[in-house]
């Protein structure tokens, strides 16, 4: 089975309340997506790697590819307005003799190389494999601040990435939505959208989005317990 991955490392660092874009703001010494690039490094089922990165970044990416010691062929390209964008003008340029497609965000250093190979085997079976938790929180509705309900729990998962698909039915995918306009957070939804079978992987909470400066400090602590420091 013949994988392409993508790491999506465009968009901002705004909600950081940093300069930097967010996939090149300092992690315990080195930037987030050296992280993602790290755990494609480590992957033998992965034949090639696809980065977008913001524009003007490319150099500042390369180096950090060469950093992670990722010895596959790679691929950089500039990112679109929104994430979705980014995601298909990667795939527009990934490798036609790929039959999976692994995407993963670089906001999110702590996937290991085991989320990446549990979805890679997940999707043997199926359309798509996603990482994801199950809730464990009891989720209310509200109107902004008073509660209008209470959302039941037990069938609901937070999605993640890594996510992989079958490469043709996620370009259907992508290319259908350009057609009918649809905007979505994740791959996946545009391939439920169109019937596709996928499954959920389960991971792990330590798998977070950096969002807030908050997540830099709780990935920081992580990464230092990890490392025994
Ligand atoms: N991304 C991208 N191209 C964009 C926007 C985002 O490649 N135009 C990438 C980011 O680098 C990140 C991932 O997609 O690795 C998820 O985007 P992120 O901005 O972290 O998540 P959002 O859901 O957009 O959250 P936020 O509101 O913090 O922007
Ligand atoms: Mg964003």
């Amino acid at each position: 089975m013949r994988v392409s991955a993508i790491i999506v490392a465009a968009g901002s660092g705004m909600r950081l309340g940093l300069d930097a874009p967010k996939a090149f703001v300092p992690l315990g010494g080195r930037s987030l997506l050296y992280y993602s690039l790290r755990a494609m490094a480590v992957l033998d089922a992965i034949g090639e790697v696809v980065v977008t990165v913001p524009a003007g970044m490319e150099q500042r990416a390369r180096a950090e590819v060469e950093r992670a010691g990722l010895e596959i062929p790679f691929k950089l390209v500039a990112g679109g307005t929104e994430r979705q964008d980014s995601v298909r003008i990667a795939l527009a340029i990934t490798s036609a003799e790929s039959e999976v497609v692994v995407i993963h965000d670089a906001a999110r250093p702590l996937a290991t190389p085991a989320m990446f190979a549990a979805c890679l085997d997940a999707v043997r079976r199926v359309d798509g494999a996603i990482a994801a938790i199950a809730v464990a929180d009891t989720l209310k509705r509200t109107d902004g601040r008073m509660i209008t309900g209470t959302v039941a729990r037990a069938e609901l998962w937070q999605a993640q990435t890594p996510q992989a698909f079958r490469r043709v039915m996620l370009i259907e995918a992508h290319d259908r939505a350009m057609r009918e306009r649809w905007t979505t957070t994740d791959d996946a939804e545009l391939v439920e959208r169109c019937g596709g079978h996928l499954e959920v992987v389960e991971s792990s909470a330590t798998n977070f989005k950096i969002t807030t400066p908050a997540d830099l400090e709780i990935a920081e602590a992580l990464m230092a317990r990890n490392s025994g420091h």
